[in-house]
């Protein structure tokens, strides 16, 4: 890990700190904008590898970061700090060629077991020419179990895509580009668990699920590919880091508590059902199987 990826990282429990300190007139030579609005930082600085460092390096003239997946290992980085609400996104190029029985995580998680809160995206290699799938997730309060399965109208292997997540009071959304795949509100009316009083890391790791990620686990690895490769870049977190200012979590000030963003806007309304409507190939609120009878949210959820 020598040289770094440029990072860029607008901190808002930063930013709303040097804002409080500015107009009490204890900031008066510095420009607060300069210092904290785009703060570049470094991969190393603001987050860590978490399994396997020989399996990660830095690319493209240090813009961007490769995980690596063989027989020996997977790996995996994390965020060094915790963030509750905003929006967290990456740049990611998924593996190339057959990737089937491989699993590339994003996700942002809580990490406190029985009662974890996580958002994932995972993306579900398939064989050469195979549509690569998306499945999203939503844990509250240690309750998971509700999957969804979109199949990507792009190859993710040609050319990096934008992934993101954003994080209100009011509702989740999970963004492909500039296409939300997915909604989770905040359905607590209705007994509805949600993400709401734990911070959460931001992680990524990459590895081998042959028994399930591929047509049901049908789909074997073929170890004769590897490695296999995925390559990140350009990340940005925007949100209230933890430990932080405390204020910055309930500030109804945060762009990401605005009206406008709780619910989509008509582009984005049109573009959600376009996806549900053309690429989404399982949902768990229509597994009569698995719910007899559809979860709440399930009913609410628009
Ligand atoms: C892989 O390709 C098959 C055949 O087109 C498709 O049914 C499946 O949904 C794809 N994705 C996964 C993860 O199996």
């Amino acid at each position: 890990m020598a040289t770094s990826p440029s990072l860029k990282m607008k901190n808002v429990g930063v930013s709303f700190f040097f804002f409080f300190f500015f107009f009490h007139g204890l900031l008066l030579s510095h420009s607060p904008s300069s210092s904290v609005s785009a703060r570049p930082a470094s991969f190393q600085q603001d987050f860590r590898v978490t399994w396997a460092d020989s399996h990660i390096k830095f690319v493209e003239g240090g813009q961007a970061v490769q995980l690596g997946l063989d027989r020996n290992s997977g790996c995996g980085f994390t965020s060094k700090y915790k963030y509750m609400y905003g929006r967290v996104s990456m740049r990611i190029k998924l593996i190339t060629g057959d990737s089937a029985g491989t699993v590339t995580a994003f996700y942002m998680n809580s990490d406190t077991d029985s009662i974890r809160d996580e958002l994932d995206f995972e993306f579900l290699g398939n064989r050469s020419g195979q549509p690569y799938t998306v499945q999203t997730n939503v844990y509250a309060r240690g309750k998971g179990d509700r999957e969804q399965r979109v199949n990507l109208w792009f190859d993710p292997s040609l050319d990096y895509h934008t992934y993101a997540i954003r994080w209100s009071h009011r509702q989740v959304v999970f963004y492909v580009d500039e296409v939300p795949i997915r909604v989770y509100k905040n359905n607590e009316a209705r007994g509805v668990p949600y993400p709401k009083s734990q911070p959460m890391g931001v992680y990524s790791t990459l590895w081998e699920a042959d028994n399930w990620a591929t047509r049901g686990g049908l789909e074997k690895i073929d170890w004769n590919k590897a490695p296999f490769y995925a390559y990140y870049r350009d990340f940005d977190i925007e949100g209230c880091p933890v430990p932080g200012p405390a204020a910055c979590v309930s500030n109804p000030g945060n762009w990401w508590e605005r009206d406008s963003y709780q619910q989509l806007n008509p582009t984005e309304a049109a573009r959600y059902n376009w996806v549900r409507r053309n690429h989404m190939i399982y949902d768990y609120c229509a597994d009569k199987s698995r719910y007899p009878v559809a979860p709440p949210e399930c009913t609410t959820n628009v």
